[in-house]
């Protein structure tokens, strides 16, 4: 695994798997961290979440019409939600600003630590009505799991078998009216009949530099960092799109503001420490640097198989596809064609580059 992914998971998501939290222990732990999930900067509430537009004020119709229908139903009927897109965007965020605003508790897990059937069983019949049950990597869950999970989503109803051979029979029960909340980096993973379940699907968009300009003032206020504005464009144009870089990027520099014996993180902070970090004009990190110079150095530019710059880059296939080339697609600099990856022009031209210099 790559130390991009590692870097990834450092600090925000601790704490956040397979966490139970209900209302006075959610409160709690809000007042005493000053947000949820033991991260300060992760927004709380709609105001607080920047950007992605269009998809909040979806999201705000769908959370207040059902909310209004709460009160002839007595609970909300929030229909499930799947959010994909690549990781940092504010998927996991999403689920639990949609839990506060309904008022409800939120229950989280992810598709690898549901082992079976029965695991599914348990998580949904302790839920309380109108909870949010969160998947995280739902794309990960065993078969027979996600197919517990299809009568569950549209009738909330669970058929379990109980005994067996000639005296085994299948019962039905009852489940309480709860929300599923599915989240994924890899969308066309999802088998189809789960994919259909969900009445809302939505792909996270990569930031604009204008959002994630706010999102570093913000989250800099919040962990106490001075810092000027044209600093906060640096690491917003640098971020690859992703708040979660962004906000990892701005801890690193509070680290070279310390060791550069400054009380602000400055325009010249900012450059030191991007230079440092290798992070270059577009915010590429040495890995996505790496990915490219492979195709272009060692495999003439592609069509190169992922397979094959997995094994090359001593990296694994999966976050290669679900964290390198989403971002590399988006700006232009490779293509996935059916025969494999290409470098584009653009690519070699970051690079001071031409296609004739990897003809061999
Ligand atoms: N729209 C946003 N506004 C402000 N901060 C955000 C936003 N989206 C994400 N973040 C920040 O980025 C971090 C990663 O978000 P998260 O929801 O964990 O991403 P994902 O689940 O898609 O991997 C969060 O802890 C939060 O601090
Ligand atoms: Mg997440």
């Amino acid at each position: 695994m790559s130390s991009f992914k590692k870097d990834f998971t450092d600090e925000d998501d601790k704490n956040i798997d397979n966490k139970e939290l209900h209302g006075s222990e959610a409160e709690g732990l809000l007042k005493e961290e000053g947000n949820e999930f033991d991260n300060p900067v992760r927004p709380a509430s709609f105001d607080e979440y920047i950007g992605q537009t269009k998809l909040k004020k979806n999201l705000l119709i769908f959370i207040n019409a059902s909310k209004k229908r709460s009160a002839i139903l007595g609970h909300h009927d929030l229909d499930h939600l799947l959010f994909f897109g690549p990781p940092g965007l504010g998927k996991t965020t999403l689920a639990s600003i949609i839990s506060h605003e309904l008022g409800v508790n939120i229950k989280i897990t992810s598709g690898p630590s549901i082992e079976k059937a029965g695991d599914i069983a348990a998580l949904l019949s302790s839920a309380g009505n109108g909870d949010i049950i969160f998947i995280d990597e739902i794309h990960r869950l065993p078969k027979p799991a996600a197919e517990m999970l299809y009568p569950a989503m549209e009738d909330f109803k669970l058929d379990i078998i109980i005994g067996e051979g000639a005296t085994a029979k299948s019962i039905r029960i009852s489940l309480p009216r709860f929300t599923l909340i599915g989240a994924t980096t890899r969308a066309g993973l999802i088998p189809s009949p789960l994919r259909d379940r969900f009445g809302f699907s939505s792909r996270l968009e990569y930031y604009e530099p204008d959002d994630l300009v706010r999102i570093v003032i913000r989250s800099a206020s919040l962990y106490g960092i001075k810092i000027d504005d044209k600093a906060a464009f640096e690491i917003a144009r640098r971020s690859r799109g992703t708040p979660r870089i962004a906000n990892r990027l701005l801890r690193r520099l509070r680290d070279y503001m310390v060791h550069l014996k400054k009380d602000a993180v400055d325009i010249a902070v900012a450059k030191f420490g991007i230079e440092s970090l290798g992070i270059d004009e577009l915010g590429l990190d040495a890995n996505d640097k790496l990915f490219l110079r492979m195709i272009i150095d060692k495999f003439g530019g592609g069509p190169v198989g992922i397979e094959t710059i997995a094994q090359a880059m001593n990296d694994e296939k999966d976050t290669l596809e679900d964290v390198v080339e989403p971002y590399l697609v988006s700006c232009g600099f490779i293509l996935r064609t059916k025969k494999g990856r290409i470098a584009t022009e653009l690519a070699y031209k970051h690079f001071g580059l031409t296609k004739e210099d990897s003809l061999f």
